[in-house]
């Protein structure tokens, strides 16, 4: 189980290694190395993404990667900027399907903008297409506009596409995960205006002939952004495209309250994943140590259940944190009166001590 170790920047370091840590407790034999990647690549390299970190990433089983950027790389050119890290590494090792759980933890339901009975036990998985769509499709550009409302002045346009056999792969991802979970899959689309996501409906209903044993509901976008704060737990499995799935992840990460617990995982046609927090460098709290480690190290846990086959183990790690939860552990992100302030490594050390 080879795993590339990818920190990046800001808080990125510091909670890696305690994903590290946790890692190296459960017993078990990885093969793990190190790169820079991100702004502390762009130092040492002066590339986001140096030709050596990609060939190790596409060399391992999985990569565990902690966030990128800083405000300092506002200035250079886009191509340069610590961001473009994560999009080639998405591109390069064909990362297609991006997992991103929404989970409430009993002990933080407080920590919600929604009323407790809502979110209480709220345990579902946007499942987002992440290569294809609008972002992506060619061609695009600027132009002086021919037609339209406004002949003969400046526009700007873009390109929705997907191939069938994009479809197909994320239906049938989606699909499978639902299998191992509640079995039924929403999939959000917007086929009353666009031609793109009436075929994406067509599509995900010829894949469901495969899987009788999935509930397949079919919801349009601007309708499901209403579910997911009405009612959020009547969702299982949500699969959409890129830009849909973009919108409502952040929406849906949201409704559990602390973007310090949310981890996400990002997978190929081989298995192979990039497994991340939800997060991103925090330059704000950089370096003080208090940065909540939870996101990754469930990021690690994902990574071992989706990537490295080790389902038991990644079960023995959402359980330790369920521990020292129940605890009263709260990095300052989670913290409420009448439970116990710790930092990011006394997390981590927390977890560890739970898995025993
Ligand atoms: P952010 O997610 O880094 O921070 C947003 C807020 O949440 C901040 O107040 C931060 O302190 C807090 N926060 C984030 N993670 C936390 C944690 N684990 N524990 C406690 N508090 C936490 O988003 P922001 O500020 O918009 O972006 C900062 C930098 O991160 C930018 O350069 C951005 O481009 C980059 N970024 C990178 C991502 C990645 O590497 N995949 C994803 C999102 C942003
Ligand atoms: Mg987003």
């Amino acid at each position: 189980m080879k795993i590339a170790v990818l920190p990046g920047d800001g808080i990125g370091t510091e909670i890696v290694a305690e994903a590290v840590n946790v890692l190296n407790a459960l017993g078990l034999k990885f093969e793990m190395e190190h790169a820079l990647v991100g702004g502390a690549a762009f130092d040492a390299h002066g590339h986001p993404l140096p030709e050596s970190t990609l060939k190790l990433a596409m060399a391992s089983d999985a990569v565990l990667f902690g966030a990128v950027g800083d405000w300092k790389y506002d200035k250079l050119d886009r191509p340069l900027r610590p961001e473009q890290a994560i999009l080639g590494l998405r591109k390069h090792m064909g990362l297609f399907a991006n997992f991103r759980p929404a989970i409430c933890y009993e002990q933080l339901v407080g920590a919600s903008s929604l009323k407790p009975e809502l979110i209480s036990g709220l345990d579902i998985l946007i499942i987002r297409e992440l290569t294809g769509d609008i972002y992506f499709g060619q061609p695009r550009g600027r132009r002086t506009a021919v037609d339209g409302h406004f002949p003969g002045t400046e526009e700007a346009f873009d390109t929705m596409r997907y191939s069938k056999p994009e479809i197909e792969r994320i239906a049938h991802v989606a699909f499978q995960a639902a299998r191992k979970r509640n079995k039924k899959v929403t999939s959000v689309d917007k086929a009353n205006v666009l031609e793109t996501f009436q075929f994406w409906k067509d599509v995900v209903t010829e894949v469901h002939a495969q899987y009788p044993d999935v509930e397949l509901q079919h919801m349009y976008v601007d309708n499901a952004a209403m579910q997911l704060v009405k009612a959020p737990k009547a969702f299982d499995v949500v699969v959409t495209g890129n830009m849909f799935g973009d919108i409502l992840s952040d929406e849906a990460s949201m409704l559990t309250g602390s973007i310090g617990m949310l981890p996400s995982a990002s997978l190929n046609a081989k298995g192979q994943g990039l497994y991340e927090p939800s997060h991103g460098s925090a330059p704000d709290i950089a370096g003080k140590g208090v940065a909540n480690p939870l996101a990754t190290i469930l990021s690690a846990a994902m990574m071992l259940r989706f990537s490295l086959n080790q389902p038991d183990a990644a079960d023995r790690i959402e359980a330790a944190v369920q521990k020292v939860l129940a605890q009263g552990l709260r990095t300052p992100d989670i913290y409420s009166e009448g439970t116990t302030k710790v930092g990011t490594a006394e997390m981590g050390a927390a977890v560890v001590k739970a898995l025993a």
